[in-house]
């Protein structure tokens, strides 16, 4: 999401201890006569370069993980692909769930049409083998956002069905896909398939389920889940989906001031414009009624795919914030790791260890995402790090709070006090098969001071940072460096900039995609990185004002599935993929990409 999610700043002290350490390590010169780049060359050392001291040792791979023949930058209003490599595109908005449902036709005149078909603004989703098939499964997607002129064809909402049609353009798609007779991926009927809304029943589970914090005067059930940008996915079956710039679409119809609380999520009176708050209370940041439903956003969302019967389930335990993703693997002894972006200038990545080996917990019926530890990120300069953790057990978290409710509600807060160190747009995370986390820290234009993981200021076309955990992910220490900057692709040929999607495959290959003016003015894309060797190459050239996101496959790597969000930011006039009909805007779509040999897609 590039420009909604690209709202300022809500860390009031976007400082910490390391503000002079670039200056410190590598002369005040460095840094301050203008030559940031001479530091974060120093740093890079090469597309894949470390720190000269502490980079984490990793295995290096002798064969070539890509062989595919690499594109040009692209532009222009139709994506083009590697010529070993073929697209089609699948499910774009307003497809149906079900084969009964009804067609799509614009501009969207009813709520109840919208929340049988599929939503707008696609983005993180993953891919549910059916029996571990590669040509049958079901597909879910996040509906991050739309703009109310590509949806309704106005400017601002005019009735409350207006909001209920942007409510359900919104959440999330369940859709059993396979392919068909010549092997075309189509949606499929099935009894699971259907959509989440901002307004569907969810509950809450662990340690502030049932926090004052999250009841309304108004005493109405938690429902709906909002701007769901990246995701994750777990052994035990399950999707996970991410609330990420959820303070956008709250405003207030008057007399309201953000609390400290408040503004540190960034709500204002406007929100980003959405004006849903006009109609619908619940986003009435002035309601005395629902004084407490904007912390009733900001979580990872659970539910099972398989099982449209039981509501989608926010986990307090792994804290409030704009989450970008959240990135699960099994750390030492079977326990549950997640690793998760917090998606705004000078805000934090964060870390969730589950308390027990995650099988003896799902059999003892909890869930390994209900019970653990909360950390958030501090990188020192030394090229190690710490994961802070933020609960009342950290003395620098209880100074600021009683109860543990109040710490996750407040995660953000709880990691300022931490002392954790303030990024560039934390967006996705991803862990390699060697254990090195990566995570995309997209871009940050206002940033004036450098610190050691972001030492570039202002850093406008981002880097890709990584990190390896001692103690196989559970421990409370890493090693870090950064594995590219952006800026010095540019000119290489496979310039990118404003990295954000981001997915490790099995053998170690990383899928960069981008989301931002790339400083070339090329189109946004998807390339391949070799994490062994740092090479980049470019398999996918996105559309005209489009971002690229999202990423599954199935379990042979032999279909991947990517997204093309908000083409030609929703204007007509400058493109009209993927029908190219006259009648018809731009539509958020699927791309699904096979080799043309038939092999692992990125190979
Ligand atoms: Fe939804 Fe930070 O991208
Ligand atoms: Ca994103
Ligand atoms: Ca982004």
């Amino acid at each position: 999401m590039s420009e909604f999610s690209d709202d300022g700043i809500a860390n009031p002290n976007p400082r910490n201890a390391f503000e002079d350490v670039v200056a410190r390590r590598y002369g005040r010169r460095a840094v301050l006569g203008g030559s940031l780049a001479t530091a974060a060359t120093f740093l890079a050392a090469g597309p894949a370069g470390a720190l000269p001291r502490s980079s984490p040792s990793r295995p290096r791979h002798r064969q070539a993980l890509m062989d595919f023949e690499s594109i040009p930058l692209h532009f222009g209003d139709r994506p083009a692909i590697s010529p070993d490599y073929e697209f089609s595109t699948l499910i774009p908005w307003g497809t149906p769930i079900n084969s009964s449902g009804p067609a799509f036709s614009w501009p969207v005149t009813s709520s109840a049409d919208q929340e049988a078909q599929i939503g707008i603004g696609h983005d993180g989703m993953w891919f549910f083998a059916e029996n571990g098939s590669s040509d049958s499964g079901w597909l879910c997607i996040n509906h991050e956002f739309g703009r109310t002129t590509h949806v309704l064809d106005k400017p601002v909402p005019e009735t409350v069905e207006d909001v209920r049609i942007m409510q359900a353009a919104h959440g999330n798609s369940v859709v059993k896909i396979g392919r068909d007779q010549r092997g075309v991926w189509e949606v499929v009927d099935d009894a699971a398939n259907r959509r989440i809304t901002v307004n569907t029943p969810v509950t809450f589970s662990g340690p502030a389920a049932g926090s004052a914090l999250l009841e309304n005067p108004a005493g109405n059930a938690p429902a709906g889940t909002l701007n769901n940008c990246a995701n994750g996915y777990t052994p035990w079956g399950t999707y996970l989906t991410c609330e990420e710039n959820f303070n956008g679409y709250f405003g207030s119809t008057g007399g309201w001031t953000a609390s400290a609380e408040q503004a540190r999520y960034g709500f204002t009176n406007a929100g980003f414009g959405y004006a849903w708050h006009g109609f619908d209370p619940r986003f009435d940041l002035a309601s005395a009624d629902y004084v407490n439903e904007a912390n009733r956003f900001g979580w990872i969302v659970e539910y099972d795919p398989r099982d449209p019967d039981t509501p989608p389930v926010k986990r307090t335990a792994l804290g409030r914030a704009k989450h970008e993703g959240c990135a699960l693997t099994i750390g030492r002894g079977g326990r549950a790791v997640a690793y998760m972006g917090d998606d705004q200038r000078f805000d934090y990545i964060y870390k969730f260890v589950s308390d027990r080996n995650h099988r003896s917990m799902l059999a003892r019926g909890m869930s390994p995402l209900d019970h653990g530890v909360l950390y958030a990120a501090r990188f020192d300069e030394d090229g190690t790090g710490h994961w802070v953790e933020l609960s009342l057990n950290n003395p620098a978290v209880a100074a600021g709070f009683s109860s543990e409710d109040e710490v996750l509600v407040n995660a953000r807060i709880a990691a300022d006090l931490a002392g954790a160190t303030p990024m560039d747009r934390p967006e996705w995370t991803t862990v390699a098969p060697d254990g090195t986390v990566y995570c995309t820290l997209t871009n940050n234009t206002q940033r004036t001071e450098p610190n050691p993981a972001n030492p570039q200021a202002p850093n406008p076309n981002g880097h890709i940072i990584r990190w390896t955990d001692s103690d196989r992910h559970v421990g409370t220490s890493f090693e870090w460096d950064i594995f590219v900057f952006a800026d010095d692709t540019v000119g290489t040929g496979h310039d990118f900039g404003s990295a954000d999607g981001l997915w490790a495959d099995p053998s170690g290959r990383l899928f960069i995609q981008t989301d931002g003016a790339q400083p070339t003015g090329a189109n946004d894309q998807m390339l391949v990185a070799s994490s062994a060797t740092g090479e980049i190459r470019r398999l996918f050239g996105g559309v005209e004002g489009c971002e690229i996101t999202g990423i599954a496959v199935t379990p042979d790597q032999r279909t991947m599935f990517i997204n093309v969000q908000h083409p030609g930011n929703g204007d007509s006039a400058v493109t009209r993929f993927p029908d190219f009909d006259p009648s018809l805007p731009p539509r958020d779509s699927t791309v699904v990409i096979t080799r043309k040999d038939g092999g692992v897609v990125g190979s």
